[in-house]
């Protein structure tokens, strides 16, 4: 039996600001986020088809629930192949921590769909990509906007509208993000229920918060548009209260964004699915950001990261 390796790799994100709303139509921004990475790889090896990853080791048949979205669109995709689903291993190697808000699951199908495509030796488009990444989220978060998806496969800065083509953004501000994950799993899938049940039993409250969540993110724009970084802080703390009132927060999200807030940022707020994961927060210079990064870390955030805006985007 010939050995055969085949490599697929993506990035993370972090969504600046419009998270929950993007999924009723309001636009987001979205930034790649490089410096977490996941990486399948496929190895040609007789028997069952096995799986080795953060959550599992075994085999692929018998993988937990939480990993339904990529066993189904592995076996989606090797069946649309007219191929077995037998005679090779999956290992998938991962920097973006899981369930955090940084798009582990959509950059996991995205990975593992470019390593199988070429293991199979077929042509992968972005629209082939698109779509299995889609499925998966859509097991994985029950209704998606499509925008970590968008944002791992174009790894540009994205403004993203659900349904319309993807708008890269020019992106470069004269600020410091930090990004500080909180060590709890985040719950994007409950969180976006959540949202669902209050567009249900109050669609006042509900349509009025996504709507003014919306219109920050215009104003987010604007101000990245126009370099101003200290509009962006006070837009991403005004985003971070609406998501808070929405539901999606939780005490350590809160705490984080407060300690932020109080040590010098331009703005803090939790990014992605929320109830635990990641929170962001914007700094002037290097050396407050750096200052904000301990002082996260000395309040219960288990690692930080400094991302140059002028820089780091280009
Ligand atoms: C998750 O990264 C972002 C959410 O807005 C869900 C989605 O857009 O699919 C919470």
């Amino acid at each position: 039996m010939e050995n055969k390796i085949t490599t697929g790799t993506a990035i993370g994100k972090i969504i600046l600001i419009g998270e929950h709303a993007v999924v009723y139509g309001q636009p987001a921004l979205a930034i790649p986020f490089p410096e977490t990475r996941i990486k399948t790889i496929i190895s040609r090896k007789r028997g069952p088809v096995m799986l080795d990853c953060f959550f599992y080791k075994g085999l692929l048949l018998n993988a937990p629930e939480r990993l339904l979205g990529l066993t189904t669109i592995i076996k989606e995709i090797v069946n649309g192949f007219d191929k077995e689903l037998k005679d090779f291993s999956i290992r998938i190697e991962s920097s973006i921590p899981p369930e955090r808000g940084m798009g582990s699951s959509a950059a996991v199908a995205v990975a593992t769909v470019r390593a199988l495509y070429d293991f199979f030796d077929q042509p992968l488009t972005d629209q082939d990509l698109f779509k299995w990444s889609n499925i998966s989220e859509k097991i994985v978060h029950g209704n998606p906007s499509g925008i970590d998806t968008a944002i791992i496969i174009g790894e540009t800065p994205l403004y993203y509208i659900k349904g319309k083509p993807f708008v890269p953004f020019p992106f470069k501000l004269d600020a410091f993000l930090i990004v500080a994950d909180t060590g709890e799993l985040g719950q994007t899938q409950a969180a976006v229920a959540s949202v669902e049940k209050l567009m249900d039993t109050d669609p006042e409250k509900g349509e009025d918060i996504i709507k003014q969540l919306g219109f920050l993110t215009k104003n987010a724009k604007v101000s990245i548009e126009s370099n101003d970084g200290e509009k962006l802080g006070e837009t991403m703390s005004k985003a971070h209260s609406l998501l808070d009132k929405l539901g999606v927060s939780n005490e350590i999200l809160n705490l984080l964004v407060s300690v932020a807030v109080e040590n010098g940022a331009l703005g803090a707020k939790l990014t992605g699915g929320g109830r635990g994961g990641c929170m962001i927060a914007l700094a002037a210079t290097q050396q407050e950001a750096i200052s904000i990064s301990n002082k996260l870390l000395c309040n219960g955030a288990k690692n930080t990261w400094i991302y140059n805006m002028g820089v780091d985007l280009l």
